[in-house]
């Protein structure tokens, strides 16, 4: 699809760090992106400020206790209010709809991105954990409706600029030996591993190199993050976990690379702004103006690499596990990885017992092949239920 005429959006999560991005894009290109429909979870406030200011055609709430109050609250515009999941999946489908971005949090995505690869839809991929669950399907249904998935995750959008542009994810590139996701290594690279009984929810979600929400930041804490992306990319490059290798690079300049058979090495490069992703993502690969300043290289000499720590952060074998497992093992982890930093956040538990319990469950962890959406919505249930137990019992 060209850039020719403007594009209607659907900006899933739009009240998150990964809306604030792309509307702060979208505001800086009226002449080809129009507001088409935006979401939120909680945050009225927000979602009310953001309607007021795109005019979109749909504002939907996903949590269908606060639909009265955003009704009443915006009945003096155009916008039609709705709420809950069955009407954000209607959305994502509906014929006006060029581009979706995903920026919800979590596997409550997972139904509207499906939504919108079963329609054909141009999806811009940032929600992950829907992904990790359901990758199998999403990518199936992708290549079936020929629906054209363009990551914004930094790392696999590193990835995508590296690739050649014909390149269609779900594919296995050509001519590659593998690729290298780079990671900041969080807040605790260099933190001694017998103190992280100590750390709190405020040292976690603060990340030295990247503003996001909270529960990312608490995956970049522990590197569940890069497990999740290594699943991420295992899924959207079609490449085997050996092809998949994790350099910890401190300074967060290179995104992440592409190893060719050649011996050539091509690398992503710039500052750590969501909004440099997003951009291209944006721009179907035309490059847009995207408000992110310019890498100044003279001023960041020292670029560091070490291999990543896999017994000081246990998640990320977890999720090396989970994909030579396969089947509903991904789905698992990331399910028990959903409650436990969500426990952690509300204090009910340690930073090291996320990795703690998210091991107990996996070991515990009957896998089957993934057969479909209600199947993944079952285990969400039951695996949310074991895990709250386990919490709850922690001591
Ligand atoms: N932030 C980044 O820099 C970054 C980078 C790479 C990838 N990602 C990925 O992008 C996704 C979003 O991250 P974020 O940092 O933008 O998170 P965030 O700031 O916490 O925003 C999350 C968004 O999802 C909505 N939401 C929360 N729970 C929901 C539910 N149950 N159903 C529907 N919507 C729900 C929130 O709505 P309310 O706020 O209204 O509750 C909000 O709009 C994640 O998968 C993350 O891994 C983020």
């Amino acid at each position: 699809m060209s850039l020719s005429r403007v594009k209607n959006l659907v900006i899933l999560g739009a009240t998150g760090s990964i809306g604030d991005s792309t509307l702060d894009i979208v505001a800086r290109h009226p002449d080809k992106f129009n507001v088409y429909a935006i979401t939120g979870h909680s945050n009225l406030e927000k979602l009310i400020q953001l309607t007021h200011q795109f005019k979109p055609k749909y504002v939907l709430i996903s949590d269908v206790e606060h639909y009265s109050s955003l009704k009443f609250l915006l009945k003096d515009l155009d916008t039609q209010v709705l709420a809950g999941e069955d009407e954000m999946v209607n959305i994502c489908k509906l014929s006006e709809v060029d581009l979706v971005i995903a920026g919800i949090v979590g596997s409550a995505g997972m139904s509207p991105v499906l939504a919108t690869v079963e329609a054909g839809k141009d999806l811009l991929l940032a929600n992950k954990e829907a992904l990790v669950v359901a990758g199998d399907l999403v990518m199936q249904a992708a290549i079936k409706n020929n629906a054209n998935i363009i990551p914004l995750d930094s790392e696999h959008n590193a990835i995508y600029q590296c690739l050649p542009s014909n390149y269609t994810v779900g594919t296995t590139p050509k001519d590659i030996e593998k690729i290298i996701l780079t990671a900041s290594g969080g807040p605790f690279w260099n933190r001694k591993a017998e103190t992280f009984q100590e750390i709190t929810p405020e040292q976690a979600c603060a990340h030295p190199n990247w503003d996001m929400g909270r529960k990312i930041s608490v995956d970049s804490a522990t590197l569940m993050n890069k497990g999740l992306e290594i699943i991420e990319a295992h899924w959207l490059f079609n490449l085997e976990l050996c092809k998949i290798d994790v350099h910890v690079h401190p300074q967060s300049i290179i995104h992440s690379m592409v190893c060719y058979k050649d011996g050539s090495v091509l690398a992503q490069l710039g500052e750590p702004d969501m909004r440099i992703p997003i951009a291209y993502g944006l721009g179907l690969r035309e490059r847009i103006s995207s408000g992110a300043n310019l890498i100044d290289l003279l001023n960041n000499k020292d670029l560091q690499f070490f291999p990543p720590d896999y017994q000081k952060f246990p998640c990320l074998q977890l999720a090396r596990d989970a994909v030579e497992q396969g089947g509903t093992a991904m789905a698992i982890l990331n399910f028990a990885n959903e409650v436990t930093v969500e426990a952690f956040l509300n204090k009910q538990i340690p930073f090291t017992a996320i990795a703690q319990i998210n091991e107990h469950i996996m070991t515990k962890a009957i896998i089957n092949k993934v057969e479909n959406v209600q199947q993944l919505q079952f285990l969400d249930k039951e695996t949310r239920i074991q895990t709250c137990q386990m919490v709850k019992n922690y001591v």
